[in-house]
């Protein structure tokens, strides 16, 4: 099943806000929304309101991810999922509407431990996109504004919500050996074309930060090599240099922000077809590249 979900928004709380507005804007290449309430931020990279909302808390990781249904009847369908599986839900006020910049909005908790919002009529902001820094602009249209990948200790439970209740489809997933008896297990999953929207992780223990990274993807090639040659001249870690993963085939680097999760530069991933016939094994993250550079 493809449920026509797409990538709202990810919220992060993070002790200051403040302290990602240059990995944000010069590094990354978004371009900021409106400010939100106190110190908080948030950032676009595209003509919606905002994709990603900095919060001020001692969480430091991420804290809801906001999923789109582009009908009222599909909207209605997974409510009416959440409801029959058992999970609770609560319905926005208008202050979380707001808020949101959306017109509806459910909230339900995940296994994973974020909070799910299930909106839809996220606003358009009033200045159109444009960024200096990304001039090809983001791929955002009808595959939402990129994909989060969580690790979990409740890993089967959460791929079970995320399939069985959300109706996400699994595209493929990864299991290799990463050293001392610890095998890397990865599931990825769609709810659009975009290969992944959400990847889920088992989580030996428990990780200090659940968010492992989100990704943008840019329209133009040449956008990750820049986004490159700007992360490289900052001091963050660079988790993974240039390369290409094997099953989304997705050119990328992954950068780690200023609050420890990474962000994921990447250009053409691989499209979802329906029906999807290539949900198989990975044994290995990348055909090439994405070395640990500092
Ligand atoms: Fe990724």
């Amino acid at each position: 099943m493809q449920p026509d979900l797409e990538l709202a928004y990810l919220v992060v709380e993070v002790p200051d806000p403040a302290a990602l507005d240059t990995f944000f804007r010069d590094v990354v290449g978004l371009v900021p929304g409106e400010p939100g309430d106190g110190d908080s931020r948030t950032w676009r990279n595209d003509d919606k309101a905002h994709r990603i909302l900095v919060e001020a808390g001692g969480r430091n990781d991420a804290t809801t991810i906001g999923l789109e249904v582009t009908s009222d009847a599909a909207f209605d369908g997974v409510v009416e999922r959440l409801t029959a599986a058992g999970h609770d839900v609560e319905h926005g006020d208008a202050a979380d509407l707001a808020r949101r910049r959306v017109s509806r909005l459910v909230r339900t908790a995940t296994p994973w431990g974020v909070t799910l919002e299930i909106v839809s009529g996220l606003a358009e902001a009033t200045p159109p996109f444009s960024s200096a820094s990304v001039p090809g602009g983001f791929l955002t249209e009808g595959v939402g504004f990129g994909h989060v990948v969580f690790a979990t200790t409740a890993f089967d439970e959460s791929v079970r919500f995320a399939i069985d209740v959300l109706g996400f489809g699994r595209s493929d997933w990864l299991s290799m050996p990463i050293g001392d008896g610890i095998e890397l297990e990865v599931r990825f999953l769609h709810c659009n074309p975009r290969h992944h929207t959400l990847a889920l992780a088992r989580a030996p223990f428990d990780l200090p930060q659940q968010l492992h990274h989100l990704m943008v993807e840019v329209n133009d090639r040449d956008d990750v090599g820049a986004a490159f040659d700007r992360a490289w001249a900052t001091d963050l870690p660079i988790p993974n240099g240039l390369g290409r993963h094997d099953n989304d085939g997705m050119f990328s680097f992954y950068v780690q922000s200023p609050a420890g999760f990474q962000v994921e530069v990447g250009y053409g991933g691989v499209e979802v077809e329906q029906p999807w016939t290539n949900d198989r094994a990975y044994d290995r993250i990348s055909a090439w590249g994405h070395q640990p550079l500092r």
